[in-house]
C-alpha cells in the first residue's frame, strides 16, 4: 500500500510518518512527497529518507484549476492508495477533492468543528478555552469540514503562548496521524457515504 504526502512547510507530521514507515508501523510506504514550496523543510526530510520529493510551485500556474490539474498528474504517477495532507497550505479545487473522495485525509490543529482555517492556536488562546487539540478528517469540498475520524485533546495552560500550545498539540498530531493512516492502509478504516467506519463500526 502506498501513500503520497502533500506538504508546504516544516513537515514534522511527515517525519512522524517516515519514522513509522521505518519501524514498519505505517502499514505501507510513502511513495512520494509533493510540496508547493521549494523551501519546505519537509523536502529535506524526504530526501534524507530517500523518498522521491517533488516541488510543484503554485506561482508557475495562472489558475487554481491548472495547478490542481498538474498536481493530479504528479499524484497519479505514484498510484497512491491514500493521499495525506500534512500541512499543505493550499485550497483544493472541487475537481481534485472529488477525484480522491474517500482516499484523502487532512490533519488540522484544532478540535473541529472549532477553529477551522488558520491561526488556530492563537484563536483558542484569545477565547480562553481550557481544551484544544488536533483532528484527523477525510477531505471534502468544505474547508476543514470533512467527516471526522479521530481527535486528540490537550489542556490549555494559563501561561501558554501560541508556540507552546502548538508544540503540545503537535506532539499529539505525531501520534495520531500514523495511527489513523495505518488503519486506512490495513483496510480497517473507510468512508461509507459521509461517515467514516472503523472495523465496520460508524465513528
Ligand atoms: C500541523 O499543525 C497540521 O495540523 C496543520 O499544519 C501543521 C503542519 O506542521 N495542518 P508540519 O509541517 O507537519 O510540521
Amino acid at each position: 500500500r502506498r501513500i503520497v504526502v502533500l506538504i508546504s512547510g516544516n513537515g514534522s507530521n511527515l517525519q512522524a510518518l517516515i519514522d513509522a514507515q521505518q519501524t514498519e508501523e505505517l502499514g505501507g510506504e510513502i511513495a512520494a512527497v509533493i510540496s508547493n514550496r521549494g523551501d519546505a523543510y519537509g523536502l529535506v526530510r524526504a530526501r534524507e529518507a530517500e523518498i522521491p520529493a517533488v516541488v510543484l510551485p503554485h506561482h508557475e500556474y495562472d489558475s487554481r484549476e491548472r495547478y490542481d490539474g498538474a498536481l493530479i498528474k504528479v499524484i497519479d504517477r505514484h498510484a497512491p492508495d491514500l493521499i495525506v495532507l500534512a500541512g499543505f497550505m493550499r485550497i483544493l479545487t472541487p475537481a481534485l477533492v472529488q477525484r480522491y473522495h474517500g482516499r484523502m485525509m487532512n490533519i488540522h490543529p484544532s478540535l473541529l468543528p472549532a477553529y477551522r482555517g488558520l491561526h488556530t492556536h492563537q484563536r483558542a488562546l484569545d477565547d480562553g478555552i481550557g481544551e484544544h487539540g488536533a483532528s484527523v478528517h477525510f477531505v471534502t469540498e468544505e474547508l476543514d469540514g470533512g467527516p471526522l475520524v479521530v481527535q486528540a485533546a490537550v489542556p490549555v495552560m494559563s501561561d501558554d503562548t501560541a508556540e507552546t500550545l502548538a508544540e503540545r498539540v503537535q506532539t499529539r498530531e505525531h501520534l495520531l496521524y500514523p495511527m489513523v493512516i495505518r488503519w486506512f492502509l490495513d483496510g480497517r478504516l473507510q468512508l461509507a457515504g459521509d461517515r467514516p467506519r472503523l472495523d465496520g463500526q460508524p465513528l
